[in-house]
């Protein structure tokens, strides 16, 4: 006989709610999901049901909906309604109107003698008990969190740094004028180091200046943001005004990378683009505030350092000015060694490295990815998985069209000379 009814979760059952929590759990340790994580759930009017005896809430359970997949964050049980099949008939419930939701998957994690164990193997879950639950809590203060979205920004995945293939003198002189400084200030100052605030990467195109911009700010674990010219210019009052507000609202960031690509845009000496004097000034006054304050770094990356207004390059401005040009015979190493791992197991990086002398590292992915294309149709009507060999690469890299002319290598190779600050 059941003695319960079930219905769903109403706004006001939320006090009862709270009470049952506190009074259901077994276990020896907290739940996986926190009890504001629950409120917060049913807040956003996820599905939930709760038992009913008397008036009186004897059990809930709550789920969380993601796209089609749910979790099943809180099965709570009123003490003397355990052990009859309470657990299972709330999971029941819930299950049909998770379903409903279009969720055809649903996941529950609970600490070991949880209460409702037994009803979820009653129900049909199965149990995946050689799995270690990773935590981390993060200190994110809403306010930031908010307004990184706002700006677009967020902290890129860990290990791009190491992802950045060769480039060995590059990264030497990035990771010990840059990111050492900035992750370990205390240490740089006990040597009357100061850490960069702001750094130009000069390059041509594709050589890896917003792969290196972006790897700096994983290796640093801070937030990446960038600023677009082009919406920075359709603020009201234009793209000076909209310069201002941007790194006005940057400052109110704990931490952060600031990256603006394509700077000759906006920083020209000669007026064209969006670049004017006016332009060029407010940039230099937001740099000004923006070395101020501690745990931030501007990275402007440009394919024309020659196009710089002096002013915006002269010291004090930028500690560093540091070109990033085609990679080297290692670094094309290590790239054709990461891309023949997709289709070209077999095949010698070194057979591959002296024919993309001052290719790009896009140039080269490009090329790679035509191979596996390539093979991935062979596979398609031949019906089998084959390998590329060296020839095809060889082929790919022939067809190519290179990013770099030499007229585009001699121009890096004095500008190197007139504006690299190392
Ligand atoms: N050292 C590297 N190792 C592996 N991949 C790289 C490396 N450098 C660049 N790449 C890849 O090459 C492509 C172009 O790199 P990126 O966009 O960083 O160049 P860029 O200098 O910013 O180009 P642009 O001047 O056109 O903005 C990207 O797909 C990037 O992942
Ligand atoms: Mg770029």
């Amino acid at each position: 006989m059941t003695d319960w009814q079930l219905r769903d979760f109403v706004p006001s059952d939320l006090e009862e709610l709270v009470r049952l929590d506190d009074a259901s759990s077994t276990a020896h340790q907290p739940p996986v999901f926190a009890l504001s994580d629950v409120v917060s759930a049913v807040s956003a009017r996820n599905p939930a049901v709760v038992a009913v005896v008397s008036g009186r809430i004897v059990g809930a359970a709550v789920g969380r909906v993601e796209g089609d997949q749910a979790w099943l964050l809180r099965l709570a049980l009123d003490p003397t309604w355990r052990g009859r099949g309470l657990g299972s008939s709330l999971i029941s419930e819930l299950e049909h109107r998770l379903v409903t939701a279009g969720v055809r998957r649903i996941r529950a994690l609970l600490p070991v003698d949880e209460t409702g164990t037994a009803a979820f193997a009653n129900s049909g879950f199965t149990a995946r008990p050689s799995m270690t639950l990773f935590e981390k809590s993060e200190s994110v203060d809403p306010h930031a969190a908010t307004l990184l979205r706002e700006l677009g920004g967020a902290v890129p995945a860990a290990g791009l740094w190491q992802q950045v293939a060769g480039m060995v003198d590059e990264k030497r002189l990035i990771e010990r004028r840059v990111v050492l400084p900035l992750a370990r200030p205390a240490q740089a100052h006990a040597h009357g180091v100061e850490p960069p605030r702001a750094v130009v990467l000069f390059g041509p195109p594709g050589t890896g200046k917003t792969t290196f911009a972006r790897a700096v700010a994983s290796r640093l674990a801070w937030p990446f943001v960038e600023l677009f010219p082009s919406r920075m210019a359709a603020a009201e009052g234009g793209l000076a005004a909209g310069i201002s507000a941007a790194f006005q609202r940057i400052s109110e960031l704990e931490r952060v990378v600031v990256f603006i690509d394509e700077v000759e845009e906006i920083a020209a000496h000669r007026d064209g683009g969006l670049a004017s004097v006016a332009v060029v000034n407010e940039l230099l006054k937001a740099l000004v505030s923006f070395r101020e304050q501690d745990g931030r770094l501007l990275v402007c990356a440009t394919n024309s350092v020659r196009l710089l207004d002096p002013a915006f390059l002269r010291h004090g401005r930028f500690d560093y000015v540091l070109p990033i040009g085609p990679p080297d015979e290692a670094a094309r190493s290590a790239m054709w060694e990461r891309h023949l791992k997709a289709s070209g197991e077999g095949v010698a990086a070194s057979a591959l490295v002296a024919a993309s002398a001052n290719l790009t590292p896009a140039d080269i992915a490009h090329a790679a990815r035509t191979v596996s294309q390539q093979m991935f149709e062979r596979s398609i009507d031949e019906g089998e998985r084959g390998m590329a060999t060296a020839a095809d690469y060889l082929e790919a890299v022939g067809a190519l069209r290179p990013t770099l002319s030499a007229d585009m290598v001699r121009d890096f190779t004095e500008d190197i000379a007139q504006f690299a600050r190392t």
